[in-house]
């Protein structure tokens, strides 16, 4: 590989990442979805003909506007677009791709659907993964569509990946409807500064962390709502803590390599089956093959660190009503 391709690569990494660090994050805008893939179409429109791809369009009329990062949205679909461009360049012959919008259970969905070689059943749930390229060294940065999933779900929305029967990828976003007076109820609520609401007053927390630091980061968030907070260190300690007392909730730190986290988790179930919808992970990073199988096996709700007031508060809101 040489130092324009290496260059080429590291801006495209990085216009990939800022859009999800953009301080104007959260500016949305009323938005036809038909009007996004048009201009979408239309900016790569001359690198389809030199490319020989066809795009056929099934454009539902009458799809509602919904509230919309536009800058966003137009990254995540350009994302799934190049992606199926390669893929039809690479399957050579007939390059055809095709755009399904439609409106279905308070959605706009969104299917883009190529005539490429399709994609392994294994990769399918690995290609959201940072990172996660198969284009071989120096070609693809894999981030495509970890930014694209991030900004749908961002938007409340979900992408899947599927295999067509006659061949090529399907992938299908969905976003939710919000509207104009939606949204701004919404904005309300997420700006509303968050008193403290004491609503859990006297109810008993755990937090099992090893690091000093981390578990008062912690324990300072629960307490601000009213729990009140004992701490342990070790799974011994854990163990310890469960049998003298009852807890509302339990948060578990999985950052501990020297812990078997689900030997811990499966001992608490099996010791005090009460705590079954108690408990919430925390880790740094949910990217590595422990935290996410720790997750598939557990189905553990679960919060990333930093972890902000608001986004524990609200987890802890929807578990314990
Ligand atoms: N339409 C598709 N058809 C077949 N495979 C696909 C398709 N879209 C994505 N993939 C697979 O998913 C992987 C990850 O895609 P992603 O867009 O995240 O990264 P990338 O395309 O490899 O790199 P970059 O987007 O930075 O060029 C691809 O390498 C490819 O294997
Ligand atoms: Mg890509």
């Amino acid at each position: 590989m040489n130092i324009y391709n290496e260059s080429q690569k590291a801006a495209k990494i990085i216009r990939n990442l800022l859009v999800l660090i953009r301080p104007k994050k959260g500016e949305r805008t009323l938005q036809n979805i038909n009007n996004v893939i048009r201009q979408l179409i239309d900016s790569r429109a001359y690198e389809m003909k030199k490319n020989m791809i066809t795009v056929a369009f099934d454009l539902s009329h009458g799809i509602p506007g919904t509230m919309l990062e536009l800058e966003q949205i137009q990254v995540a679909l350009n994302n799934i677009l190049s992606n199926a461009e390669e893929a039809v360049i690479l399957a050579g012959e007939r390059r055809k791709i095709e755009i399904i919008t439609r409106h279905r259970r308070g959605n706009v969905e969104v299917v883009i659907e190529d005539s490429g070689q399709g994609i392994q059943q294994d990769y399918i749930k690995r290609v959201y993964e940072p990172f996660f390229t198969t284009r071989g060294r120096g070609r693809g940065t894999g981030l495509g569509l970890f930014v694209a999933y991030e900004i749908i779900t961002g938007h409340g929305g979900e992408i899947s990946l599927s295999n067509r029967t006659e061949g090529g990828t399907a992938v299908e976003v969905k976003i939710p409807v919000i509207s104009v007076q939606q949204w701004s109820e919404i904005k309300r609520q997420i700006d509303k500064p968050q008193a403290p609401s004491q609503d859990y007053k006297g109810a008993r927390a755990l937090v099992i962390d090893a690091d000093a630091a981390q578990t008062k980061a912690l324990s300072d968030i629960l307490v601000a709502e009213g729990f009140l907070c004992d701490t342990a260190t070790d799974s011994a300690g854990a163990l310890d803590a469960l049998k003298k007392g009852t807890y509302a909730l339990l948060l578990m730190d999985l950052d501990t390599a020297a812990r078997d986290n689900r030997r811990l988790y499966n001992s608490i179930i099996a010791e005090h089956d009460y705590l079954k919808d108690k408990i919430i992970a925390v880790s740094t990073d949910w990217g590595t093959i422990e935290a996410r199988f720790f997750l598939e096996v557990t189905g553990c709700p679960h919060v990333t660190r930093p972890v902000l007031h608001k986004t524990l508060v609200s987890l802890v809101r929807v578990m314990l009503t």
